[in-house]
């Protein structure tokens, strides 16, 4: 267990004052919390993967494994409490192993970029997806205990991201990667993000709720794309847009002149 103490702690959180029916009527939404709750709860995964890429930096390490890890993890605890709550017949724990069965197969050190700066750059786009997600199920929902929940994992999300820009920056200044490289990596993470690590656990939410939705590839797509649409819908697209081209560190004049138009696109790409 970390010796820094957490931002905040499972223990603070008063689930049992849980709305059941509240937490229960957006069905869809609850299968995106369960299916950020494995993912979360899969991150001692990754925090070793990428543990051993940082050999030999005691700074990134040690705030891997010492902060980074726990937090993660403790959101997979969290979510997975909320989800107890709003489904108290689901079994978290079985399809949480058949979720980790799978994703540990495919979340390997080959997925990290080989340059150390680059993963740092490619991890400035997870955070980014991780903090608009929390962001935008804290703005919709209305179940008080969610509410305060996301806000906790949104701002440590945010804190990942600071983090990891900062490191990011002090590997660029040695590594001298450039901003063509540097897109390449968030590019390439932006891309991966979006095509496996969601469908897996929704795959397997859906294995011991909806076991229909998983019978055919067409009635998957369409009810893993109603829940993907819950983020769409309500993305801060303003706040990920800006986060995602900071690494480029483009001239003010640059990011003023792209940064609104891209976040009109990226709504409009998105929203409709
Ligand atoms: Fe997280
Ligand atoms: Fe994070």
């Amino acid at each position: 267990m970390s010796n820094t103490p957490l931002p905040w702690t499972l223990e603070s959180i008063d689930f049992a004052s849980i709305d059941p029916e509240l937490a229960r009527a957006n069905d869809d939404l609850v299968c995106l919390i369960c299916a950020s709750s494995f993912i979360e709860s899969g991150s001692d995964l990754y925090a070793a993967n990428l543990v051993a890429h940082y050999e030999g930096d005691e700074d990134v390490q040690g705030w891997l494994r010492d902060q980074w890890e726990h937090e993660e993890l403790q959101h997979g605890r969290a979510l997975a409490t909320y989800v107890r709550h709003a489904w108290p017949d689901f079994d978290w724990d079985a399809a949480f192993k058949d979720f980790f069965a799978e994703y540990g197969a495919v979340c390997t050190a080959e997925n990290l970029e080989d340059r150390r700066g680059l993963e740092l750059a490619a991890r400035c786009v997870v955070e980014t997806g991780t903090a608009s997600l929390y962001r935008a199920i804290h703005g919709l929902t209305t179940e008080p205990v969610l509410k305060q929940l996301t806000a906790h994992i949104k701002n440590d999300e945010v804190r990942h991201y600071k983090y990891f820009y900062k490191y990011f920056r002090e590997y660029e200044a040695r590594e001298k990667n450039g901003r063509r490289r540097v897109f390449g990596a968030l590019w390439r993470r932006l891309m991966e993000i979006r095509d496996e690590d969601g469908d897996i656990a929704i795959k397997h939410v859906f294995a011991y709720r909806h076991p229909e939705y998983n019978q055919s590839k067409a009635s998957f797509r369409q009810a893993a794309n109603r829940v993907n649409d819950i983020v769409r819908r309500n993305l801060p697209t303003e706040m990920t847009v800006k986060m995602l081209l900071k690494p480029l560190d483009l001239s003010p004049r640059v990011n003023n002149f792209i940064q609104k138009p891209l976040t009109r696109i990226t709504e409009r790409f998105v929203l409709q």
